[in-house]
């Protein structure tokens, strides 16, 4: 069984780490397909560095750009590159344009598709990552599921059961291989003069919140409120679009720490301890949930209601009364809720999976 595994985001190469250290392990045929969606250093290379992965076998270094360029040119690429290789299975992971590219380039194929996190729905057309996971579901052979309630999302959307793996999310068994190295190897708390617990931590660039002055503007607005209300640093590792965005429109955020993007351990060490997070982030979402961390999403709806139903996270929406309402409730809120996402063994349950199938296959067509 060859496998293709295509990336190309901060978010894809982290929620993939599980699945490629799996591949390693068992010496499996496979390769990385990196589309070069991501490219800065510290949205990129940090993460293969620091998490100890195999260079990608081809980067088609797309770049930035529109929807429609940015994904037909990694479609013409990735074409090239699955003729080459002809793999059996190709695994996208997650809702970004390189999903949508991959899973696309390779069903036109007629390679088998495996998307990783199947089943999501914010039932928000507006969001270009809902387009994606819906598409990128109908094109798959395996659609390996986080959680049941996902499960129960693709079946309703007469996707057939016998292609639906419920796995558990592989964020889970990324949290759990480097919560423990964090905790020794970085020192970034140290590094920014924080004490833990005395710090709420910020991330947003949502395209519908940041390049949308007006709810940029408002959650700026509504994040000064809390500080002020609470009386607690703000820490934001800020997304090159969102500084980008800021810079455009001329937004001079008060008292909120803009610092780079992180590097994953440092993150997690930084996510760990703080006292709240706040976000339009889907896998930080998830991953406060896992950490027992009381997350604020600054969004009007989620793909991650498990979190919402566990009671780790609540929506804000963007209006500035209701974020800081909304942190006060969650502060008062005691954490005790469990991890909905699986037991930190999606990665091998996905490449177990794919064996069983795959292999069984090629006795039969032998
Ligand atoms: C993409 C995904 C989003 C995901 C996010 C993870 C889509 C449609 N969106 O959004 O779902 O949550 O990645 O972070 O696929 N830029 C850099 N350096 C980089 C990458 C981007 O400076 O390495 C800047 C460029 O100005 C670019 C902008 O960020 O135009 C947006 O990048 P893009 O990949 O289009 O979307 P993201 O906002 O990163
Ligand atoms: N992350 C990181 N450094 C940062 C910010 C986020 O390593 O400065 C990690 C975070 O731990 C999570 C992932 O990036 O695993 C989330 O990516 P992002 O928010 O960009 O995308 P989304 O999950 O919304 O698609």
């Amino acid at each position: 069984m060859k496998i293709g595994i295509v990336l190309g985001t901060r978010p894809e190469i982290i929620k993939f780490s599980p699945v490629i250290r799996e591949c390693e392990r068992l010496s499996l045929d496979y390769f990385i397909l990196h589309t070069g969606q991501h490219y800065s250093y510290n949205m990129d290379r940090v993460f293969f560095e620091q998490l100890e992965l195999p260079e990608a076998k081809y980067n088609l270094d797309v770049g930035s750009g529109s929807h429609a360029e940015q994904t037909g040119r990694m479609l013409i690429g990735i074409e090239k590159v699955l003729q080459r290789e002809m793999p059996d299975v190709v695994l996208v992971e997650g809702d970004t344009n390189t999903v949508l590219a991959g899973a696309l380039a390779a069903v036109k194929l007629g390679v088998k598709v495996g998307h990783v996190e199947a089943g999501l729905r914010s039932y928000d057309r507006n969001m270009p990552e809902e387009i994606n996971r819906i598409l990128a579901d109908h094109c798959s052979d395996f659609l390996f599921a986080p959680t049941e309630k996902s499960k129960q999302i693709l079946l309703g959307e007469g996707i057939l059961e016998e292609k639906v793996f419920v796995t558990g999310n592989t964020i889970v068994d990324a949290v759990f291989q480097n919560l423990e190295i964090a905790k020794r190897t970085v020192k970034v708390l140290k590094d920014l003069g924080l004490n833990g617990d005395d710090y709420f931590l910020v991330t947003v660039h949502r395209q519908e919140n940041v390049d949308d002055e007006r709810r940029f503007r408002s959650i700026l607005c509504g994040l000064e409120m809390v500080r002020k209300e609470y009386d607690v640093e703000l820490v934001c590792p800020i997304h090159p679009r969102s500084m980008k965005r800021m810079e455009a429109f001329g937004l001079r955020p008060n008292g909120i720490r803009l610092i780079e993007p992180l590097d994953y351990l440092s993150f997690l060490q930084l996510e760990s301890n703080a006292r709240l997070v706040l976000t339009d982030s889907g896998g930080v979402q998830e991953e406060a949930c896992i950490l027992g961390v009381p997350c604020v999403t600054l969004r009007d709806n989620t793909e991650r209601p498990e979190t919402l139903d566990v009671g780790s996270n609540v929506l804000a929406g963007t209006d500035p009364k209701v974020i800081v309402e909304k942190v006060g409730f969650m502060l008062n809120r005691k954490v005790c809720w469990r991890n909905p996402f699986g037991d930190g063994r999606a990665g091998m349950r996905i490449i177990k999976i794919l064996r069983r199938k795959l292999d069984k296959c090629c006795l039969v067509s032998l």
